[in-house]
């Protein structure tokens, strides 16, 4: 029988969750259905329902979007350690009757930088703009990676710090305001992982972090060259990136855990980018 997984958001409608696991389906030969779900805002409890259903009819999992990510994580009979710290399950595994969480965004992202712009983060100066549920999702991995030094800033400085109060055994983590920033020299990749992008803002970053032959990450995709990529183009970088990679890549981790093999990611990446100019 066909397996049936799914994307549940609201709205959906832009949803390219379905191209991308029909893309993964094809080429890894694996009879499975991808669709996508509006799902219901209200009342509270509707979107738990709207899972459970899901599952109850035979589906073995689901990838989650917003503004859904948080009722995912707190629905789920387990989680990984990484859903855990995010507070955000973006993928979910329906298995012996219960719901597994879990959250590959931050894994996509170190996959996309390290493995597609071929930047390793080892002995690095690591910048992340934000300290939200983007930021919460990519600590894990980013740290795994090994950087000199991840120094998150964030306007509401305290939200930084907390995550350090949390994480900060894992690795050299530091939280700081963006006003802190103009002391602190160059960094080989900076990371917008705020959602300024989303509402054409641009976070109050100082130039003089960026280094030119370093990289600017923007983790929305799609919006071509955001104030935050044309700031960085202007301070002299040539590295710059939307976050489509991370998007595809993120796919590519649910698709391996919930079929047990890893699909090629290259093609899928080309066909879905938008060019920054
Ligand atoms: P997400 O899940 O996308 O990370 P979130 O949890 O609501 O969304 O977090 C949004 C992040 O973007 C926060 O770090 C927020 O900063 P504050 O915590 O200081 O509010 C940041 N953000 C949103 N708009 C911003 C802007 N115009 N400039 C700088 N940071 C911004």
């Amino acid at each position: 029988m066909t397996d049936q997984y799914a994307v549940i958001g609201s709205p959906i409608g832009h949803t390219k969750s379905p191209l991308i696991h029909g893309l993964f389906a094809q080429e890894t030969q694996q009879d499975m259905s991808y669709t996508a779900i509006e799902g219901p805002v209200e009342p509270q409890d509707a979107f738990a329902g709207a899972v459970r259903a899901f599952g109850a009819a035979g589906g073995k999992g689901m990838n989650v979007t917003a503004p859904f990510k948080l009722k995912a994580f707190a629905m789920a009979d387990a989680c990984s350690e990484r859903a855990e710290l995010a507070g955000a399950a973006n993928a979910l595994r329906f298995e012996n009757g219960q719901i597994v969480a879990e959250n590959f965004d931050g894994l996509g992202l170190v996959r996309d930088i390290e493995v597609n712009l071929g930047l390793p983060m080892a002995g690095k100066r690591v910048l992340m703009l934000g300290a939200g549920g983007a930021v919460r999702g990519a600590l894990l991995p980013f740290l795994a990676a090994r950087p000199a030094e991840l120094v998150i800033a964030n306007r509401d400085v305290a939200k930084g710090q907390a995550l350090v109060a949390q994480v900060g055994g894992r690795g050299p983590l530091l939280a700081c305001g963006y006003g802190d920033l103009e002391a602190m020299g160059r960094f080989d990749l900076v990371v917008n992982a705020t959602s300024a992008s989303l509402t054409g803002d641009l976070p109050p970053v100082p130039p003089g972090v960026f280094s030119p032959e370093g990289t600017a990450y923007e983790l929305a995709y799609g919006k071509r060259l955001t104030p935050f990529l044309r700031l960085a183009r202007n301070a002299g970088v040539r590295g710059v990136a939307d976050g489509v990679g991370m998007l595809v890549e993120q796919a590519a981790e649910a698709f391996a855990w919930w079929r047990g093999m890893r699909p090629q990611t290259r093609s899928v990446i080309d066909r879905l980018t938008v060019p920054l100019d």
